[in-house]
C-alpha cells in the first residue's frame, strides 16, 4: 500500500525538517505500507539526510524532474542528478499539465529519463483517456475537481476508474487515487479492492493528520 504526501510548492527546509522530526518516528514500520514524501526540490537534500539519520521508514520522492539529461537546459532538474536523492518523481500532475503546458509527450520524455536512472514515476491522471507512458506501473488518479477542493470523488467511482486503467494499461499497474483525502476519508478508499493506495496534498502539510492517515493505512494492511 502506497501513501505518497506530495507538498506542492510549500514548507521551507526548517518547516519539512520540523515535519520530519515529528512523523518520522511515529510513521509505521510495516514492509507493506511505503510512505513516499515529496518536498520542494531545494529540501530535498535535507530532508534525504534527516531520514537516513532518523533512519525513518520514508522514501523521498521529487514533484517533478527534467525532460532531458545534463547539460544546457537552465533551470531544469535532471534525473542523473535527482538519483542521488529520490526514488521516485510525481509526473503530469494536473497542476504541471494547467500551469506549465506540460503534453503527454513531454510527460513520456519525463518518464523516460526517470526510468533510465532508476527513478519510478508516479503518473498522474486525471481520467482513463490519458496517455500513460510505456513501462509505468505507478499511476494516480486525481480527478481535477477534488484536488483542493475539500470535494473527493467517491471511493466507488475511483475504484471504477482504477479498474478501467488497469483494463486498459495492464494488471500490474498500480493505481492511487487523489484529491482531497483526510484521515477521516482515507478508509474508504483504502478498502477498494483497484486502489493500492493514496496521494495527499493538503493533509500531508499538518504533521499530525498524517500521521493519522498512516495510522488509519495500517488497519487496511
Ligand atoms: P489535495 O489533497 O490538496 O486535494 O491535493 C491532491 C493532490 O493534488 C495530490 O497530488
Amino acid at each position: 500500500m502506497w501513501i505518497i504526501a506530495n507538498w506542492k510548492s510549500n514548507k521551507t527546509i526548517a518547516e519539512a525538517l520540523d515535519w520530519l522530526a515529528q512523523a518520522g518516528p511515529k510513521i509505521p514500520k510495516n514492509p507493506n505500507l511505503t510512505v513516499v514524501v515529496c518536498p520542494c526540490f531545494s529540501a530535498l537534500s535535507e530532508v534525504k539526510k534527516a531520514i537516513i539519520v532518523g533512519n525513518f521508514p520514508l522514501l523521498v520522492g521529487a514533484q517533478d524532474l527534467s525532460p532531458f539529461g545534463m547539460g544546457a537546459y537552465t533551470g531544469e532538474e535532471p534525473a542523473q542528478i535527482l538519483r542521488e536523492l529520490i526514488t521516485h518523481a510525481i509526473l503530469g500532475h494536473s497542476e504541471r499539465r494547467q500551469n506549465f503546458g506540460e503534453t503527454d509527450e513531454i510527460i513520456s520524455q519525463k518518464a523516460a529519463q526517470a526510468k533510465a536512472n532508476n527513478i519510478t514515476p508516479l503518473i498522474c491522471v486525471q481520467g482513463t483517456d490519458i496517455l500513460i507512458p510505456q513501462d509505468c506501473e505507478l499511476v494516480a488518479f486525481e480527478p481535477i475537481s477534488a484536488i483542493g477542493t475539500g470535494n473527493p470523488d467517491t471511493p466507488e467511482n475511483a475504484n471504477e476508474v482504477a479498474k478501467t486503467l488497469k483494463e486498459k494499461n495492464g494488471q500490474d499497474i498500480q493505481v492511487l487515487y487523489g484529491g482531497s483525502v483526510t484521515a477521516d476519508n482515507v478508509q474508504s478508499f483504502l478498502t477498494q479492492s483497484f486502489l493500492s493506495g493514496v496521494m495527499i496534498g493538503k493533509a500531508s502539510l499538518d504533521v499530525q493528520e498524517f500521521i493519522k492517515i498512516c495510522k488509519k493505512a495500517l488497519e487496511n494492511i
